[in-house]
């Protein structure tokens, strides 16, 4: 961390800080995360906003805090109630870590508190339950205590401690490398490791330079800032900046969040509007006319197409459900049974191998692994239900579901998709593992968590019979 009371040398950088306060004062949107000082509602945000757009994450972060508006809720929440509220982020890992870390911050303060009682020090105890805010387990302040915690790493600790602790520590995401990199005209890429430690350096200094500000200064622009952040209308008493920044002044929390929000709203990375801009006159990017070209983030990899084959099997009024086991993508939300099919040839849509592919795969189900196609007993009605086109991380993914009647089929019958069937049309890579399958009604399948694909699936299934 850099000195806070070492001289800032860099006198672009003495001017940057008033004029993006002052920005942000004035245009900052109103954003539900931004009325709290609860590092609990502010590490839920950040851990949201991490892959996801703000207006998806704010009914999601609203319903989060309803439901679970303390670290000890959160903490005590069963599985697949924060995964329910998950349902539809992704990135479910997210979800896991924090509560892992909603866990230990319980764990250790408890801990803690015991390691009082022992002692006989009532003082420590009454301090310890003291804490400023309503959640009753206090959240780490010291930056690396944050950045220890499971699914923290060093952008999101340094957003808690500085928006909630108004601590001088620098954050460094894709919004904020867009605006240095075009500010600084920075042609290099950004994930080099040089580049990359220049660009936290000069998030640090900024930071550490609005941090310094005499407090006259910065109070003028918290008391325009304060139209966002009206205490009356928090949410919850936010923990109190005095206690935990009573050394630094200025305003960290603001420089941070207009960095941020100065890409998110100006310096986008299409169609930039840089005449509105608060800095252009100090953007090298701008000045030499190399906004499109900045940042130069290399060569995209191209998009790998895949294809997939779900079944929403029915039987007596029940649909055939799985569980994703732990430590593949999506781990534990719900979905169809599916495969995936390596079929170039085929063409989409085409209805005869499109059969064929479906065939196969509810052969496999239902029959473990069936040497002959002739063996495989027959769905009652098979019909095409729905395609849904979708992309995780380089991955297009299309999705072909299928609606399966089956008079005879029990979960305890289903056996292993089969790997050669005799058709070219399905190939599935290695042995599959035994179908755990479960047959549950519509209204309990709207109880689970699916994962964004099949829930898109078990919406169109709800639009008809
Ligand atoms: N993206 C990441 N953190 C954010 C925040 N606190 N406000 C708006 N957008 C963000």
């Amino acid at each position: 961390m850099a000195n806070p009371k070492s001289e800032i040398r860099n006198p672009k950088l003495q001017k940057l800080v008033p004029l993006l306060l002052d920005w942000f004062a004035a245009n900052a949107r109103d954003l539900p995360w931004r009325r709290t000082r609860d590092p609990y509602a502010i590490w839920v945000s950040e851990i949201m906003l991490q892959q996801t757009q703000v207006k998806t994450v704010i009914p999601f972060w609203e319903r989060w805090l309803r439901e679970l508006p303390t670290i000890e809720a959160a903490a005590k929440a069963p599985s697949a109630k924060i995964h329910k509220l998950w349902e539809g982020l992704g990135y479910y890992t997210r979800v896991r870590n924090l509560q892992k870390a909603a866990k230990q911050i319980v764990a250790q303060h408890e801990a803690a508190l015991e390691t009082c009682r022992r002692r006989g020090d009532e003082s420590q105890i009454k301090n310890k339950l003291k804490t400023p805010h309503v959640v009753s387990y206090k959240f780490p302040e010291n930056f690396g205590d944050v950045l220890a915690l499971p699914g923290i790493g060093r952008y999101t600790a340094g957003a808690i401690c500085s928006i909630a602790f108004n601590q001088p520590m620098p954050i460094l995401d894709g919004n904020v490398i867009r605006v240095l990199t075009r500010i600084f005209g920075i042609a290099e890429n950004p994930k080099e490791k040089l580049t990359n430690t220049r660009l936290w350096q000069l998030a640090e200094e900024l930071v550490t330079h609005a941090a310094r500000l005499t407090p006259s200064r910065s109070s003028r622009r918290e008391e325009a800032h304060s139209k966002i952040r009206n205490p009356k209308s928090e949410i919850r008493t936010g923990q109190s900046l005095l206690t935990s920044s009573a050394t630094f002044t200025g305003d960290c929390s603001a420089l941070n969040q207009a960095l941020m929000e100065l890409g998110a709203l100006v310096c986008t990375s299409r169609n930039a509007q840089c005449l509105v801009c608060p800095v252009k006159k100090l953007c090298v990017a701008f000045q030499e006319n190399r906004v499109g070209e900045l940042p130069n983030l290399g060569k995209r990899e191209a998009a790998t197409a895949r294809r997939f084959v779900a079944f929403v099997v029915e039987s007596n009024g029940r649909f055939l459900v799985r569980q994703r086991p732990a430590g593949v993508v999506n781990a534990q939300l719900w979905e169809f049974p599916n495969v995936e099919v390596f079929a170039p040839a085929l063409p989409l849509g085409a209805p005869a191998s499109r059969r064929r592919v479906a065939d196969v795969f509810l052969a496999g189900l239902a029959g473990g692994t069936p040497t002959l196609p002739g063996q495989f007993p027959r769905p009652q009605k098979l019909e095409p239900l729905c395609t849904i086109k979708h992309s995780i991380t380089r991955y297009r993914i299309t999705l072909e579901a299928w609606r399966a009647e089956l008079a005879h089929l029990r979960a305890g019958t289903l056996g292993t998709v089969p790997a050669r069937n005799g058709s070219q049309a399905v190939n599935v890579p290695g042995r599959c593992p035994a179908f755990h399958g479960k047959w549950l009604t519509r209204a309990q399948l709207h109880q689970l968590a699916f994962t964004s694909a099949h829930k898109k699936i078990l919406g169109r299934l709800g639009q008809r019979r």
